[in-house]
């Protein structure tokens, strides 16, 4: 994958920045405390995490199943100094393979809903978790994270993507393709953690206000461009995507668009 398809670009916006900052405030870490970041992509969160810990006994590990991404993430936090930051290339399936003693807490930001065995994950994540530890995550991919209010522009960001996508390059993307991944609902988020042994200390849904350049810059992710584009290059997606989500903003006169993200914190039951 080119560097010019990870999330680094839209990592660096204020708002992305804020909801995960909040996410990490509710939780509650403690300087010295040991943490896993999963599905760590570019290290933005990882930052967050070692920021709070930081003192030479914290350890932050970072799990990331991309090579490419993981090699960012460490480009990224080379100059970290106050806590020690492991990167692990694996998948959050596998976590108990790479994280062998129980630790503080355990966070899966903006990743959960990419993963289709999310059971097999709360196990893992039971297993590597301390008794008393807690399991964080924040998603703007579930039912419910675009607004009533937003609805009209990503009806016309798509159809215009797809206009743009059809026109430029002469192509569509392919339809028996289109992501097998439900997105669940807030309830089915919290009723999957219940039923899998945790218990749920604190759930918000923040609302960001999202300027054109925040989907512009999602518009240049890989996997963003695979679920909304299945089978278009990636090229092809980036641009056509920029290209609908500009002419979407220009003709509903709009500065920005609003999306929900949820944040859960959950202690084991
Ligand atoms: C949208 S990025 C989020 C990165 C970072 N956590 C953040 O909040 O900015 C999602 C990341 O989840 C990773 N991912 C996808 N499937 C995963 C899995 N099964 N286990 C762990 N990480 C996974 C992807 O490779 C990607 O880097």
């Amino acid at each position: 994958m080119s560097d010019g398809f990870t999330l680094e670009k839209f990592a660096r916006h204020p708002f992305y920045q804020e909801v995960n900052r909040r996410l990490v405030a509710i939780t509650g870490l403690h300087r010295g405390q040991c943490v896993v970041d999963l599905g760590a992509g570019t290290g933005a969160v990882t930052r967050l995490l070692a920021e709070q810990v930081a003192c030479p006994e914290a350890e932050v590990i970072a799990v990331e199943p991309s090579e490419s991404a993981l090699e960012a993430a460490r480009r990224n936090l080379e100059n970290m100094q106050d806590a020690v930051v492991r990167f692990v290339q694996g998948s959050a399936d596998k976590l108990s393979q790479f994280v062998k003693k129980p630790v503080d807490a355990i966070f899966f930001c903006n990743a959960i809903h990419l993963v289709p065995e999310k059971e097999l994950v709360l196990k893992e994540i039971q297993r590597t978790l301390r008794i008393d530890g807690t399991f964080s995550f924040n998603t703007s991919f579930y039912d419910g994270a675009e607004p009533p209010e937003a609805e009209q522009f990503y009806r016309k960001w798509m159809v215009k993507a797809l206009r743009a996508l059809k026109s430029r390059y002469g192509i569509m993307p392919d339809r028996t393709r289109v992501e097998a991944r439900h997105r669940l609902t807030e309830a089915e988020y919290i009723q999957l953690l219940e039923e899998n042994g945790f218990r749920i200390q604190k759930k918000e849904v923040m609302t960001v206000q999202m300027p054109l350049g925040g989907f512009e810059d999602i518009s240049r992710y890989n996997l963003w461009i695979e679920g909304v584009l299945p089978g278009v290059p990636l090229e092809a997606g980036r641009d056509s995507l920029i290209v609908g989500a500009r002419e979407a903003f220009k003709e509903l006169g709009l500065k920005t668009s609003p999306r929900n993200w949820l944040l859960v914190v959950a202690g084991r039951a």
